[in-house]
C-alpha cells in the first residue's frame, strides 16, 4: 500500500508564521502523527505534497523516510494529488490519501479502511462520519439503493443535499490506477475555482467502478484543525488518549487533568505520576518509578525506581534507583548513574555523576567527570567559566569533598582524595591526599573585653 498526505494549504486561520501541519499536539508535528499512522497502517515512505512554506515542512521532515510532492500554487485537493503523478505512475495498488492535519487519525481506522476497500473490490472507498453538524464538509450522496453516488461540496450543494449529516473526512482509500486516470478529468468549474479531488468519485461512478464508504467509529479521529481552539481541542484528546494507553499499560497518574504526557513517552509499569508532571518528547521511563509531584521531564531516559520530585530534567539519561529533587535542575547531556543523589538545589550541566555519587544540597556541577561513590559537599561549585572559555573538572572515584568548595577547572582530583571544607581548589590532588586550600584560621584572644573597656 502507499499514501499521499495533502499538507500544502496555508492554515490562514492558525495565524501563524509556522506552517499549520508543523504545529504539535501531543509533542510532535501534526502531519508526522499522519506520517505515522499511515505508515504503521502499511504504507511504506508516504508521499507528503507540500507547498505554502514548504521548504520549512521538508527541513522539519528531513530524518522521515518519506517522499516529497511540490504543489507551488494550492489550487485545490485535486490539483495537489496531481503533483505526485511522476511518484505514483506504474502503481496500481491501493492509495491512501490523508490529511496533513487531521492528527488524530488512528493506525487501526486506515488499516479498517484499507480493508474494506480491498474487500469490497472498491476503486475508491471514503472515510466517512455521520455528524450532528455536518456543516463545512463535503457530503456523501447516495442513491435509492444507498450506493455512493457523489460528494457535494458544503458551497455547492442544494438543500436536501446538505440536510445529509454523512460527511467525507477527507481521508480515502483509491485504486492508484483508476485515481490517475480521473485526475486527468478534473476541472476548476465550481464555486471556488479549485480541482476538488471530490470530483472523481463521480466519474468512477459514471465508469461503473464501485465506490464504498467506510464509517469511522470515533469521529473525533477525522478532526481537522484549522485554528487555535481545535489545536487546544485536539491536544486535549491525545493528551486522553496517551494518558489512557498509559494507565492500561500499569502506569498510576493521581491527576490525569494536571499530567501532560507527550504521545511518544514510554513508561514501565507500576510507576507513579503525581500531579503537575510534565513529560515531553522521546521519553523512556522505566518501571517503578516516582514522578513529581511538580515535575519537568524532556527527552530523557530514565531506568527503574529512580524519584524526581519538583525537578526540571533535561536531554539527559538517568539510571536506576536514582534519587532527585526536590528543586534540582539537571541540564542538557547529563548522564546520572544508578543509586546517585541529586538533592535539593543542585544543578547539573553537561555532566557525569558516577553510581552511588551524592550531591545532596546547594551546589553546581558543570562540564564535569564525577566517577563513583563520591560525596560532594553543600555549597560546591565548578568554577567551570572563565569568562571566554568551558574547561573540565574530573573527580576520580570515592573522593570526599568538603562543603563550599571551589573547583577551578581545569582541575583533577585523584581517587579517594579528601578537599577540606572551604577550599578553593586550583591545582590537581594526588590520589589519596588531603587538600587544604583556604587560609588559616588564626585567633585574637580577648578580643570582645578590649571592646567593652571602649
Ligand atoms: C475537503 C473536501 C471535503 C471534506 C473536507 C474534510 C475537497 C474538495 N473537499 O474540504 O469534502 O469534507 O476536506 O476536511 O477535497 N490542500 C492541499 N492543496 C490544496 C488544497 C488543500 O494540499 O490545493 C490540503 C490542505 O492543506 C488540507 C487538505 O488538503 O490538509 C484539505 O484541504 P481543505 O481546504 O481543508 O479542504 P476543504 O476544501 O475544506
Ligand atoms: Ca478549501
Amino acid at each position: 500500500m502507499k499514501a499521499l498526505i495533502l499538507a500544502a494549504g496555508k492554515g490562514t486561520r492558525m495565524k501563524s508564521a509556522l506552517p499549520k501541519v508543523l504545529h504539535k499536539v501531543g509533542g510532535k508535528a501534526m502531519v508526522l502523527h499522519v506520517i505515522e499512522a499511515a505508515r504503521d497502517a502499511g504504507a511504506q515512505k508516504p508521499i507528503v505534497v507540500v507547498g505554502h512554506e514548504g521548504d520549512r515542512v521538508q527541513e522539519a521532515l528531513r530524518e522521515i523516510e518519506i517522499e516529497f510532492a511540490i504543489q507551488a500554487q494550492q489550487l485545490g485537493t485535486g490539483h495537489g494529488v496531481m503533483q505526485a503523478r511522476d511518484l505514483l505512475t506504474g502503481y496500481d495498488g491501493p492509495l491512501l490519501v490523508l490529511c496533513g492535519d487531521t492528527p488524530l487519525i488512528t493506525t487501526e481506522t486506515l488499516q479498517a479502511l484499507a480493508a474494506k476497500h480491498q474487500l469490497a473490490g472498491a476503486s475508491a472507498t471514503i472515510l466517512t462520519a455521520n455528524l450532528s453538524n455536518p456543516h463545512g464538509y463535503g457530503r456523501i450522496i447516495r442513491n435509492g439503493r444507498g450506493t455512493v453516488e457523489k460528494i457535494v461540496e458544503q458551497k455547492e450543494g442544494a438543500p436536501e443535499e446538505l440536510a445529509v449529516t454523512e460527511i467525507n473526512s477527507g481521508a480515502y482509500c483509491f485504486d492508484c490506477k483508476h485515481l490517475l486516470q480521473a485526475l486527468g478529468r478534473l476541472t476548476p468549474v465550481n464555486v471556488q475555482g479549485e480541482y476538488y479531488l471530490t470530483d472523481v468519485i463521480e466519474f468512477f461512478v459514471q465508469d461503473g467502478l464501485v465506490v464504498e464508504g467506510f464509517m469511522v467509529t470515533d469521529e473525533k479521529e477525522i478532526m481537522g484543525i484549522n485554528d487555535r481552539l481545535q489545536l487546544a481541542e485536539a491536544e486535549g484528546l491525545m493528551q486522553v488518549r496517551t494518558l489512557e494507553r498509559l494507565m492500561l499499560s500499569g502506569v498510576t497518574i493521581i491527576d490525569p487533568k494536571s499530567s501532560y504526557i507527550d504521545a511518544q513517552v514510554n513508561i514501565g509499569p507500576d510507576t507513579i505520576i503525581y500531579p503537575n508532571t510534565i513529560v515531553e518528547g522521546p521519553s523512556v521511563i522505566g518501571s517503578n518509578c516516582i514522578l513529581g509531584p511538580n515535575t519537568r521531564i524532556v527527552d530523557t531516559e530514565i531506568g527503574n525506581g529512580t524519584e524526581i520530585n519538583a525537578s526540571i530534567v533535561l536531554k539527559s539519561s538517568i539510571g536506576d534507583a536514582v534519587n532527585i529533587g526536590p528543586f534540582a535542575y539537571i541540564r542538557p547531556d547529563s548522564q546520572i548513574g544508578s543509586r546517585a543523589k541529586i538533592g535539593d538545589f543542585v544543578e547539573i550541566k553537561k555532566s557525569i555523576i558516577g553510581e552511588g555519587s551524592k550531591v545532596p544540597h546547594l551546589s553546581y556541577v558543570g562540564d564535569s567527570y564525577v566517577g563513583q561513590g563520591v560525596n560532594i559537599g553543600a555549597g560546591t561549585i565548578t568554577c567551570n567559566y572563565d569568562g571566554e572559555k568551558k574547561s573540565q573538572t574530573y573527580i576520580e572515584d570515592k573522593v570526599f569533598v568538603g562543603s563550599n568548595t571551589n573547583f577551578v577547572a581545569p582541575v583533577r582530583i585523584g581517587e579517594s582524595a579528601v578537599i577540606a571544607a572551604g577550599s578553593t581548589i586550583t591545582k590537581d590532588v594526588p590520589k589519596g591526599a588531603l587538600a587544604v586550600a583556604r587560609t588559616k584560621q588564626v585567633h585574637l584572644l580577648s578580643w570582645s573585653d578590649r571592646n567593652k573597656k571602649k
